[in-house]
């Protein structure tokens, strides 16, 4: 990504109505509420980012770091700016954020019906170490548990 007009920043509960709108068209079938959102951008173990494109967000993400281990909380791309480097720079970015923040080992969680964000993953050097059967609802798809270490 090398675009003068992206702009990456820690995000707040004041970007909590964007984060909603993005959320919702991103996940239909079990995206997170507005209460839940809110309470992951206040949450002080976490640490959320917006990527702006025009001054407007077309992607969030955030981690979740408790001693040495960080989470994968949530990354989304909004629709029109997938595959042009937009997730990978969010995803360095967390990576970055989590080893700021003193992680050692970086964890996710991914539907299995989601190549795209797999190959994303793998391509980072995740690797799958776990699988959770019929964990997404209400659709029954499970989650493949990814690691990275040292992150
Ligand atoms: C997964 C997601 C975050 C990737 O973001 P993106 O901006 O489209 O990805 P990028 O353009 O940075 O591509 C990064 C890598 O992802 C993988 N990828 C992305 N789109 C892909 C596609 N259509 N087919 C295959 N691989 C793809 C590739 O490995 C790619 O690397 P490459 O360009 O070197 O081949 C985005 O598709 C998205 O928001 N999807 C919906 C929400 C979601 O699935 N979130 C993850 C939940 S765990």
């Amino acid at each position: 990504m090398n675009d003068s007009a992206v702009n990456l920043r820690q995000a707040s509960v004041d970007d909590l109505d964007a984060i909603m709108q993005l959320e919702t068209a991103t996940f239909p079938s079990d995206a997170w509420n507005r209460e839940t959102m809110q309470r992951e951008l206040r949450s002080r173990v976490n640490r959320y980012y917006v990527l702006e494109r025009d001054d407007t967000p077309v992607a969030y993400g955030g981690i979740r770091v408790v001693a040495c281990d960080a989470d994968v909380q949530t990354i989304a791309v909004a629709d029109g700016s997938r595959g042009q480097g937009l997730g990978r720079a969010l995803m360095e970015h967390l990576m970055q954020a989590a080893r700021d923040e003193g992680a050692l080992q970086m964890f996710l969680e991914v539907r299995a019906d989601n190549p795209n964000a797999i190959a994303l993953y793998e391509s980072l050097d995740f690797e799958q170490i776990d699988v959770r059967h019929g964990y997404y609802q209400p659709d029954g798809i499970d989650a493949i548990v990814m690691m990275k270490e040292p992150v």
